[in-house]
């Protein structure tokens, strides 16, 4: 289980860092649909340490990026939703985790990356109905360009970024989808594929270290953090994109 804390250097290992710390306060009644991963045994976090983010699109399945959960026994992480105060969600056991059987970490040399990033969460109990929980639907289809997405976590404003006993609060971020092919010919030189949408802010606003598995939303989930080459800049991050995945996720709904 090492492996998970490298595997989760995807967003940590660069310099300059602000992270959602330029974001807002979320209010969890607005985005229902966001939970944590916690560490419920020590696994080797320290029991109760929150290390990513996780989305419920039904009451009983949630999804969150394969880098965080690959290889992880699911007796050893709950998930954590219904508050944007990381000590007051309520946690909730999970019976199964699929990663995408084609899940993989590359490296060019730009950057470290993902591709097939996604894994499903099956919840042992389906979540209870409230406004503080709610999960939301999957995507119909793609984003036009530039269109004004939210994406949230719990992540901190550094680069590094250890697992912490909760004490932080979830932030929100608007940023634009943006035009694949414009950033996969300049910036990511080649790597972007359809399983990947990018998003970024003209005022330098981005997730960052610890913010994995987190949303790009709308009225529905577009997206999963899962890399970026910088934080705090204008350049992109790159999400797991849900829409190209969804056959994947209705295929892999263990009944
Ligand atoms: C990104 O560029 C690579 C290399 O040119 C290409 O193979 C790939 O199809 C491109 N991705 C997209 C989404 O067009």
């Amino acid at each position: 289980m090492l492996k998970f804390i490298s595997l989760s250097i995807l967003l940590i290992n660069f310099k300059t860092c602000y992270g959602i710390i330029n974001g807002y306060v979320a209010n969890i009644h607005d985005d229902p649909y966001v939970g944590q991963l916690v560490a419920l045994v020590p696994i080797p976090l320290t029991v109760g340490d929150r290390y990513g983010q996780v989305v419920a699109f039904s009451p009983k399945y949630a999804v969150t990026v394969c880098h965080l959960v690959q290889n992880s026994d699911p007796s050893a992480i709950g998930v954590g939703f219904g508050s944007p105060y990381q000590y007051l969600v309520k946690v909730f056991t999970i019976s199964t985790i699929r990663c995408h059987e084609d899940f993989a970490i590359l490296t060019n040399s730009v950057t470290q990356y993902a591709i097939n990033d996604i894994a499903i969460l099956k919840l042992t109990e389906p979540l209870p109905n409230c406004d503080t929980i709610q999960p939301i639907p999957l995507c119909i289809s793609e984003p036009a360009d530039n269109t004004a997405l939210i994406t949230l976590g719990w992540g901190a404003f550094v680069q590094l970024d250890l697992p912490v006993l909760g004490t932080r609060t979830l932030n929100s971020l608007i940023l634009l989808s943006s035009n694949m092919l414009t950033f996969n010919n300049s910036i990511y030189q080649g790597i972007i594929n359809e399983g990947h949408i990018c998003a970024f802010s003209t005022s330098g606003q981005t997730p960052c270290g610890g913010d994995s598995g987190g949303p790009l939303a709308g009225k529905t989930l577009f997206g999963l953090t899962s890399f970026s080459i910088s934080c705090g800049t204008t350049q992109p991050t790159v999400f797991t994109n849900v829409c190209y995945y969804e056959p994947w996720i209705n295929a892999n709904m263990i009944p």
